[in-house]
């Protein structure tokens, strides 16, 4: 497990942007785990910054994401869908068909397992872009989560629904549900990259990386990665 520091939240984003933007150019059809939340903003926005300077092609380049809430449509503003649309996936030039969020309307154990079988069919993820919540968990893998789990319906913890409630008018409307990339196809990653931002998280990032290896703090399977690189900045995301 590599750990770095950055200053900035500027630099965390420039930072994890670089290991997105090596591996794109390395491999041009590498397949991309990505993450929402407020993390990722800034290398989202760093990626579509080089996309618009023509140093970065999305042209070959599949995404996964890794999670969706249960009873939001793709057009619903709090959907991930509609997260990645606005904040990356309409700046760059990655083909429609290229890009994957789970089913936010359906019945979650089906959409899940067909969500496992397209990651199967494009050869799983190269590289795994991650944030981490505050009790631990990775995607939607709620503290419990059964390490061996594949893509899946979750029922999210109360910690989580509060956590998520800043982004919607009340806690009530936050979908109880959703649907996540399990530990399994997360962990199957060839490579790894976790960003957090804000001293909030530093208690946690402590508790996965440097604390026993069990199902109530997900990330802690992180350990166990042969290729995980840490991004930490103290700066809340801005
Ligand atoms: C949500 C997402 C996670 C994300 C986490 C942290 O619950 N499902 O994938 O990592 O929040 O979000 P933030 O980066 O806003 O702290």
């Amino acid at each position: 497990m590599h750990f770095e520091t950055l200053s900035t939240y500027e630099k965390l984003s420039e930072r994890a942007a670089d290991f997105v933007a090596a591996q794109i150019l390395l491999n041009p059809r590498s397949v991309l785990g990505l993450p929402t939340g407020d993390t990722p903003l800034g290398t989202y926005r760093q990626l579509a910054a080089r996309h618009k300077a023509g140093k970065l092609d999305f042209s070959q380049i599949t995404t996964f994401n890794l999670d969706e809430y249960l009873g939001l449509a793709p057009n619903h503003p709090q959907s991930y869908r509609y997260f990645m649309e606005t904040n990356l996936f309409s700046k760059v030039n990655l083909p429609a068909q290229s890009t994957h969020v789970p089913g936010g309307i359906g019945e979650g154990d089906e959409m899940a397992a067909q969500y496992d079988r397209l990651l199967q069919a494009a050869g799983g993820i190269t590289l795994q872009l991650l944030g981490i919540g505050h009790n631990g968990h990775i995607g939607f893998n709620e503290p419990g989560a059964i390490f061996t789990a594949p893509t899946h319906a979750v029922t999210l913890t109360p910690e989580t629904i509060a956590a998520n409630a800043r982004f919607f008018q009340t806690e009530n409307e936050v979908p109880r549900r959703a649907v996540t990339m399990g530990m399994r196809p997360i962990l199957q990653a060839k490579k790894i990259v976790l960003i957090a931002a804000g001293e909030d998280k530093l208690n946690i990032l402590q508790r996965a990386l440097t604390g026993p290896i069990t199902p109530e703090v997900p990330a802690s399977l992180l350990q166990l990665h042969p290729d995980c690189t840490t991004l930490y900045t103290p700066e809340k995301p801005v």
